[in-house]
């Protein structure tokens, strides 16, 4: 009997060690962590339980069948975070570079169908020379096997990918279907095509930083959410932001402890607008004086700046929040902005998670470059996220709210439930000089004219007032009592329940 135990623990030390102690030490020398290191940080101190320990790739060409590695190159299992279940898996790059074989997909597939049966989040620790190149089309089937899982989970549990080294071809694409991608600096890349043949075929020379890297992906493409500095940041980071989510679809998010009273006022915010309806101030400071301990776990910090995204917790509860940016391109929304925030109501909205919309907008970005771009379909995905969402909708105009973009900032005629606007709050079809240009063009001429029609444009419209009127705000509030009146407007939208229409599904302009 003691011999067979003795025979599984030295089993167990041997698949522990992955591809080796010289490579252990090279994985190191790169500042990077192995896989198993990374679910030391991520988990809950001995909460992880690993399956799929043993499994072996089953490939005999290239003389593989003298190769075996117990595990295959992807650590599996489950664990908890903060006490709440989440399953990993954890790619090690020291096996066989961390390489995707049918064995180490079909690992990977296992997780994810248990993650479905018990609704629980999948978390990927992604470190992979991509397919199994020994094996073939059998990793490529490994691949699609994995993609199509993202998929039906898609909506069902949340999928965060962690990517902690390379990431390329179409191995992209299993992380570019899940919720969120967040990235360690220096030490991972995510492309379709590499450098070298990226200079074959463009003839663009260029690094895999700066091809693929953490800052191109946060602040340039907006592939991923978020850079992090290295390993033990972003795990840290990670076990932050699984907090604020549920577990699965049919869960409303936790709910932590919080001393903050729901009815703290913050007389600062009476005096956080400036005179000069030009002048932009930092709707971040809005949102920290609104949330939880001023607590805001802000996605896309450097992508399309000009809106805000991100999560903050009103008694307890996590609230996802989507803000225009004054303070950059004037908070107009573009295609970018568009994008990003039209994806984030969509996974709030999939999760449970009650949208709040702080509004200051002067429009839609004008010019040719947003026209070829799309602008058109890609400003309606924002539009669509906002009608179809079903969570909880509570939005804050601040200051302006203009044209097109006041009706898909989460107005009232979008099933806003609860709309309320500062004093400060101009809701009209545009900014008063470009209107008074327009209905007045004949007095453009007249310096004196224009002034006078502008003043008087703004007196009649640019004030919450007229909108007011109609209904299409539900009131007008104090700046400083903003925390107590989005938290009782969410506390009452708590038992809200809408439902669409029956199809199996919509056609969002994508
Ligand atoms: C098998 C691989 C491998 C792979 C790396 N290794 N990638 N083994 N299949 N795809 C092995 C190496 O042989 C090496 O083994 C070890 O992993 C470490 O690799 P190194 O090259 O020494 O490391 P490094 O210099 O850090 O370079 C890492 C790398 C490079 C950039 C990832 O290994 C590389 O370019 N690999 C090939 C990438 C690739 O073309 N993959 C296929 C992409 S297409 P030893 O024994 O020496 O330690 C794809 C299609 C998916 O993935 C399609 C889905 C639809």
């Amino acid at each position: 009997m003691h011999e067979i135990l003795a025979e599984l623990e030295a089993k167990r030390s041997r698949a522990r060690l992955g591809g080796g102690q010289k490579r252990i030490d090279a994985q190191h020398a790169k500042g990077k962590l192995t896989a198993r290191e990374r679910l030391e940080l991520l988990l809950d101190e001995g909460s992880f339980e690993e399956w799929d320990m043993f499994v072996e790739h089953r490939c005999t060409d290239f003389d593989m069948d003298q190769q075996h590695v117990p595990g295959d190159g992807v650590v599996i299992g489950y664990g908890t975070i903060n006490g709440r279940l989440v399953f990993v898996f954890s790619q090690d790059f020291t096996v066989f570079g961390g390489s995707l074989s049918e064995a180490h997909a079909e690992k990977i597939c296992k997780l994810m169908d248990q993650a479905m049966k018990v609704g629980a989040p999948v978390i990927g620790l992604n470190d992979s020379g991509g397919a199994r190149i020994q094996e073939g089309v059998a990793s490529l089937g490994g691949y699609a096997e994995v993609f199509q899982r993202n998929v039906m989970a898609s909506g069902v549990i949340p999928q965060i990918s962690m990517v902690m080294g390379p990431c390329a071809g179409g191995a992209v694409y299993s992380p570019a279907i899940t919720d969120f991608i967040f990235m360690v600096q220096d030490s991972s890349y995510m492309f379709v095509t590499g450098p070298d043949v990226v200079k074959t075929v463009t003839h663009e020379t260029v690094t895999a930083e700066e091809l693929g890297g953490a800052l191109t992906h946060s602040s340039k493409s907006g592939v991923a959410d978020l850079a992090f500095a290295n390993d033990v940041e972003a795990l840290a980071k990670l076990r932050h932001f699984i907090n604020y989510l549920p577990a699965n679809n049919r869960e409303k998010p936790p709910v932590w402890p919080t001393e903050d009273p729901a009815d703290r006022m913050e007389m600062s915010l009476d005096t956080i607008i400036p005179n000069d309806p030009n002048k932009p101030y930092d709707m971040k400071e809005v949102i920290l004086k609104v949330a939880d301990e001023g607590e805001f776990f802000e996605t896309q910090v450097s992508y399309a700046k000009n809106i805000i995204t991100g999560f903050i917790r009103i008694e307890g509860s996590t609230v996802g929040v989507v803000a225009n940016q004054p303070m950059v391109l004037a908070g107009c929304l573009d295609i970018d902005a568009s994008k990003k925030a039209a994806r984030f109501i969509r996974f709030c909205d999939a999760f449970n998670i009650p949208v709040l919309t702080f509004v200051d907008v002067p429009g839609f970005m004008p010019g040719t470059s947003q026209e070829y771009g799309g602008i058109i379909k890609h400003g309606a995905k924002l539009l669509y996220a906002y009608a179809e969402c079903t969570v909880p909708k509570v939005t804050v105009i601040t200051r302006k709210a203009y044209g097109g973009a006041y009706d898909v900032m989460a107005s009232k005629h979008l099933r806003g439930d609860v709309n309320l606007a500062w004093p400060t709050a101009e809701i009209a079809v545009m900014g008063p000089k470009g209107a008074v240009e327009i209905i007045f063009r004949s007095d453009i001429g007249d310096a004196e004219k224009i002034a006078a029609r502008t003043e008087e444009y703004r007196k009649k419209f640019a004030n919450p007032f007229i909108a007011g009127k109609r209904g299409y705000i539900d009131d007008v509030i104090m700046p400083h009592s903003t925390r107590k009146r989005v938290a009782r407007s969410l506390a009452m939208l708590r038992s809200k329940n809408i439902e669409n229409p029956w199809r199996k599904h919509g056609n969002i302009p994508l």
